[in-house]
């Protein structure tokens, strides 16, 4: 039996309404199968601590999380604390320090749930979105001159590097062999002159080395009309870090709401350590009300117990969401009645029935 060290932050928001009900799923998940234990914990690190300390986490922050085996999140930001500030001072610095460059964004049309795509029925989506997740167009390079006076200049830069190109595109490559053999990558090589001819430049180079995937280049503005038109003609998308965080949230949208969507901030290289947040973030305005939608965090759990070696019991906890779903015990955003924790009451109890036929 091994035991992983978990760092949680569940945040702002519903974070921590929904990082409670994914981690009584991944502590079933824990006792069902006895090969693995969870060991949490928590930090409180999020809006309320900025606001008593002036930082979004303690100075040695990243050197704390660094120790531990995964980091599960919750969703950051709130509207005490500018949103810029509260990210760059969290969740963007883990991802980039920890060089998570792998941002993963999978969306299915589960059972139960209808999607607003009238055309399209369970089982007919299947993607899943490649994000680039360290650099692009979340430099963090760039400055405001003049500010507040009638001759402010604004630059924000985009950086792509080849090294961080060409991993994220070899990464998406080599998962869609693993998945439908499709890869559509997003462009915008007619308006922005350099970084995304480039970035075709380096589509092309890598994608001579996968004959055997169908490879596409589409415009951001063209693909994000078909993530609406047509989405059960895209396998695996990826994309830079703003094009993937944009289709991400219509690729919530379709499955039924954002609050469905699973995600993982991935280091290839398990240097450091990955992070599992869903695609959602602290949706303020329905905190305390126990309508959010605990599946996205839950899925994301999923991802984490993939990721740490134990893909049966991560199918345990989807197919238990999905049998769920079909129960048709679901929250507010997906026209049902439930509550947060009658979700999660409903995924426990399935995954416990499940675990006994197997
Ligand atoms: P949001 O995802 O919080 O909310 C968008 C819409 O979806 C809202 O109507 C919200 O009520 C709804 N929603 C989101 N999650 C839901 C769930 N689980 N169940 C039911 N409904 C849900 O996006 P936003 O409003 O743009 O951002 C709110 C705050 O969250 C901001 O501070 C933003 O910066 C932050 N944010 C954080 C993350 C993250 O930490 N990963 C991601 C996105 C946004
Ligand atoms: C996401 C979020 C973040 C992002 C924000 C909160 C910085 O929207 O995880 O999709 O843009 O990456
Ligand atoms: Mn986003």
């Amino acid at each position: 039996m091994r035991t992983f060290n978990i760092a949680v932050i569940p945040g702002d928001g519903i974070g921590p309404e929904v990082v409670s009900e994914a981690v009584r799923v991944l502590d079933t998940a824990a006792s069902l199968s006895q090969d693995f234990a969870l060991n949490y914990e928590i930090l409180d690190w999020n809006c309320t601590y900025y606001l008593q300390h002036g930082q979004m986490m303690p100075d040695n922050g990243l050197t704390i999380l660094q120790n531990f085996d995964a980091i599960f999140l919750g969703a950051i930001g709130f509207p005490t604390v500018p949103d810029h500030v509260s990210l760059w001072g969290l969740l963007l610095p883990i991802r980039r320090t920890f060089d998570q460059y792998v941002n993963l964004r999978p969306g299915q049309l589960l059972p139960g749930v209808d999607g607003p795509l009238r055309r399209f029925h369970t089982g007919d989506l299947d993607f899943i979105i490649v994000r680039e997740n360290t650099e692009g167009e979340y430099s963090n390079m760039g400055g405001r001159l003049r500010e507040g006076t009638e001759h402010e200049v604004v630059i924000q830069n985009n950086v792509f590097t080849r090294y961080g190109t060409e991993r994220i595109i070899r990464y998406a490559f080599e998962l869609a062999r693993t998945r439908r053999h499709k890869l559509t990558s997003a462009t915008k090589s007619n308006g922005i002159n350099f970084s995304m001819p480039f970035w075709d430049d380096i589509f092309h180079l890598v994608g001579k080395e996968y004959p055997d995937v169908t490879q596409e280049l589409v415009h951001i503005d063209a693909l994000a009309a078909r993530f609406i038109t047509d989405p059960d003609t895209l396998d695996v998308v990826v994309g830079s870090n703003l094009f993937g965080d944009i289709l991400s949230d219509i690729g919530g949208a379709i499955q039924g709401g954002i609050g469905m969507a699973p995600a993982a901030n991935i280091n290839p290289t398990k240097q450091y350590p990955s992070m599992f947040e869903p695609v959602h973030g602290s949706a303020p305005t329905i905190v305390g009300k126990h309508l959010a939608n605990p599946v996205g965090q839950i899925l994301t759990a999923k991802m984490m117990v993939d990721f740490l070696g134990f893909p049966e019991i991560g199918s345990l906890i989807s197919e238990s969401v999905s049998a769920t779903l079909s129960q048709e015990i679901k929250t507010p955003d997906l026209g049902g009645h439930a509550t947060t924790d009658q979700v999660t009451n409903t995924v426990i109890q399935l995954m416990q029935q499940l675990w006994k036929k197997r």
